[in-house]
């Protein structure tokens, strides 16, 4: 069966991509390389045998997508395509908006042409805005992101939710991933941040391989228990699997919701803690002042995905630190 995956290439998508080939899937790639590389396909086909199909384009690019489902019986389409650094929304919320929004809508548009009406997008925690309950459960009300690429990925989600309401033929989930870290235990691909990398894991590991002189450590004045922030992490091979549970479970015509998370939250300090043991040595870091944005505390109340898709995180934060640290040490430059 023929999965269309757009941001295939990317961190999340081509983890996906070689879950998808190991259960029976056939993906296919489209992709702009704004923020990947087309090698990533070589590592792919390393790790699982099969060299997914690679479309060079860009998804708010209707003849591309229309040339897409042309050429192959799609059945159903992962989007992980858009732009994701919160900071940069921020000082660009056009090109994060026309990326996120009007290449959803192209795409949305496209698959209605193709007759192809079943999509699993990815969401994001940061659409419950700041909620004061913890832990975040999808039957709560979103919250009001505090940036653009937050509120991209609300708006795409009202969007999903409008085109069922009007049209109930499609099969939609929406997934609200938490923090995704790791890397695939091969050490063959990963996340492969350009330039000063903005989430913590990648930092960590660039400190680590002396590419960054120290971690600077957010805040340590929360009210968590030791002082710095809580998050819930989630390995991207858990997160992989995730997606294909959704894909085998949403084949009625209907529109779901899931916090793929692991249900637990853990600090900055324990996730460097967890590090150190990995690495063998202190890692390099200090306390600096919070970063505007971020909240104290929160992660998944998991248990609708368990319940529904029979899903449930596996991995741990030592398989965490340990695939991401391998993947560094392999790839001290990223993909080249
Ligand atoms: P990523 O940047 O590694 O992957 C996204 C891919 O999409 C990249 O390969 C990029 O080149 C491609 N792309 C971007 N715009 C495109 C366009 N217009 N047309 C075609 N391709 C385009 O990011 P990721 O971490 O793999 O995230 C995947 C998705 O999951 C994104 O939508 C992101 O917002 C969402 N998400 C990520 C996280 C996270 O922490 N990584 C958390 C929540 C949600
Ligand atoms: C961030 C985004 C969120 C997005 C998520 C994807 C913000 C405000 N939120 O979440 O919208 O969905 O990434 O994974 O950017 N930290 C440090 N030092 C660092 C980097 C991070 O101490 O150099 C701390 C942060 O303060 C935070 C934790 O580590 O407490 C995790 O940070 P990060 O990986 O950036 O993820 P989030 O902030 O949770």
């Amino acid at each position: 069966m023929k999965i269309l995956v757009t941001g295939g290439s990317g961190y999340i998508g081509s983890h996906t991509c070689v879950e998808l080939i190991d259960q029976g899937y056939e993906p296919i790639i489209v992709d702009n390389l704004c923020n990947s590389k087309e090698v990533v396909t070589d590592r792919i086909k390393e790790i699982s045998g099969k060299r997914p199909k690679f479309y060079l384009g860009d998804i708010r690019n209707q003849t591309i997508l229309e040339k897409i489902f042309n050429e192959n019986e799609i059945d159903s389409v992962i989007h992980f395509a858009g732009l994701k650094a919160v900071g940069e929304s921020v000082t660009k919320p056009l090109e994060y908006y026309d990326n996120n929004i009007y290449g959803s809508l192209v795409l949305l548009k496209a698959m209605k042409k193709a007759n192809v009406k079943k999509i699993i997008f990815s969401s994001s925690a940061t659409v419950y805005g700041t909620q004061p309950i913890i832990p975040y459960v999808e039957t709560m009300q979103t919250g009001e992101p505090t940036q653009p690429y937050g509120r991209s990925k609300l708006f795409i989600e009202k969007i999903l939710q409008d085109l069922f309401k009007a049209e109930k033929n499609w099969s939609i989930t929406l997934l609200r991933y938490f923090n995704p870290v790791g890397a695939h235990s091969s050490g063959l691909i990963g996340e492969d941040p350009q330039g000063i990398p903005n989430n913590l894991m990648p930092y960590i590991t660039q400190v680590a391989i002396g590419k960054r002189p120290s971690l600077a450590v957010f805040g340590n004045d929360y009210n968590t228990p030791d002082g710095t922030c809580v998050r819930d992490y989630i390995h991207v091979m858990d997160l992989a699997k995730g997606h294909v549970a959704a894909l085998n479970n949403n084949n009625a015509n209907n529109i779901q919701i899931f916090n793929l998370g692991s249900g637990k939250g853990t600090s900055v300090l324990e996730v460097i803690s967890a590090f150190e043991t990995v690495f063998g040595k202190k890692l390099p870091w200090h306390f600096a002042p919070r970063r505007e944005g971020d909240l104290p505390a929160y992660w998944a109340n998991a248990d609708k995905a368990k319940q529904i898709m029979g899903w449930q995180t596996k991995l741990q934060l030592e398989d965490m630190v340990k695939d991401s640290w391998n993947w560094q040490r392999n790839n001290p430059q990223g993909f080249v």
